[in-house]
């Protein structure tokens, strides 16, 4: 709690080595988990172990162990990049020699060879994030801590953070856990998600086995669209519709000939008709709505409220059985 705000709710979870993304809107609790994790914040109530070190009482081993990539601002102006990073190294227990040759490497890793020794307060944002990075990795820690990494950044730094993380963890066989409001940039880099929304536990598990729980029959009609849905509708379909395109949960085999006698019985030609991969953020509507805050898009997340009636549980063991 941050004073009488409940930052975090309620929430039991395990996360085993991988690539993990922790996945919310803005002001879901990210981050405040993230503070937790790491002993940055004390707790009001609840424990937990991060490399079998104790959050409330070994955060200093945890953050020597670990590599952390803050959201906030945490690099010095006035430092060059090469002295910013290897003054990190020390500050986790190497001695000045090793340092500096690791903040070359890193440095080099992270695409800032050229830059290394320029000022940090002439960086852009991709160059400072990318510094932040290096900070994050130099003493080649196990598990990697990353908080909106890709925050600002353009395209095609945001393209070249994405492939660095990935580097780091499928090459160099570490751990992540990344937090981003992002859905795209975590499902190029995590293979489990932790989903978590105003404070609360939403869905947790591998991205393939949460996906499949939301198995959906994409159709697009000609004329009649609103005859269709209603037919849909009737059916017990109940389609979920934007103009001349509308989704239909699929139930099984059955499902596509029973959407076709519909559609020769109220009139109305498909065009097309395919099983619909969902996106992540697709998933986490879907989560929302059934959890009943009737976020229908990913505009109306950053405002929801949580429904006044009773919320589902939040599931219980990984794999989404909810
Ligand atoms: N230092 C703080 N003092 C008071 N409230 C805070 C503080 N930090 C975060 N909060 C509140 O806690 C909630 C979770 O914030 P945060 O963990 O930063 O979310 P996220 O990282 O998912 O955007 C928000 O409602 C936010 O306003
Ligand atoms: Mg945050």
């Amino acid at each position: 709690m941050y004073g009488p705000h409940v930052a975090i709710d309620e929430m039991s979870l395990k996360i085993n080595s991988g690539a993990t993304a922790l996945l919310g809107p803005n002001g879901a609790g990210k981050s405040t988990m993230i503070k937790t994790l790491l002993g940055l914040i004390q707790l009001t109530s609840g424990d937990g172990e991060v490399l079998g070190y104790n959050i409330r009482t070994e955060g200093d081993s945890i953050r020597q162990r670990i590599g952390y990539m803050p959201e906030y601002d945490c690099l010095t102006p006035e430092m060059n990049a090469i002295h910013q990073v290897k003054y990190c190294g020390e500050l986790t227990g190497m001695n000045t020699n090793v340092a500096m040759q690791r903040a070359h490497e890193v440095l080099e890793y992270v695409g800032l060879r050229d830059q290394r020794y320029r000022e940090i307060s002439s960086f852009s944002t991709g160059m400072m994030q990318a510094t932040k990075l290096a900070c994050a990795i130099i003493h080649d820690p196990e598990l990697l801590i990353c908080d909106e990494p890709t925050n600002g950044l353009d395209t095609k730094a945001r393209g070249f953070m994405l492939d660095t993380l990935f580097q780091v963890v499928k090459q160099g066989n570490r751990s992540i856990l990344m937090c981003s409001h992002l859905m795209d940039d975590v499902e190029k880099i995590c293979d489990r998600i932790v989903m978590i929304h105003k404070g609360k536990l939403i869905a947790q598990g591998k991205i393939e086995d949460l996906k499949a729980i939301d198995r959906e029959i994409e159709i697009w009609v000609w004329g009649g669209a609103s005859r269709m849905e209603a037919a849909l509708n009737d059916a017990g379909l109940t389609p979920r519709r934007t103009g001349r395109v509308m989704r239909v949960v699929r139930q099984d085999e059955t499902t596509y000939d029973l959407v076709l006698e519909l559609a020769a019985k109220a009139q109305v030609q498909i065009r097309r008709m395919e099983d619909y991969e969902p996106s992540l953020e697709d998933l986490f509507l879907v989560i929302m709505d059934r959890l009943g805050y009737g976020v229908k898009s990913s505009a109306d997340l950053l405002q929801s409220q949580p429904p006044t009636t009773s919320v589902a549980p939040a599931p219980s063991q990984p794999g989404g059985n909810f």
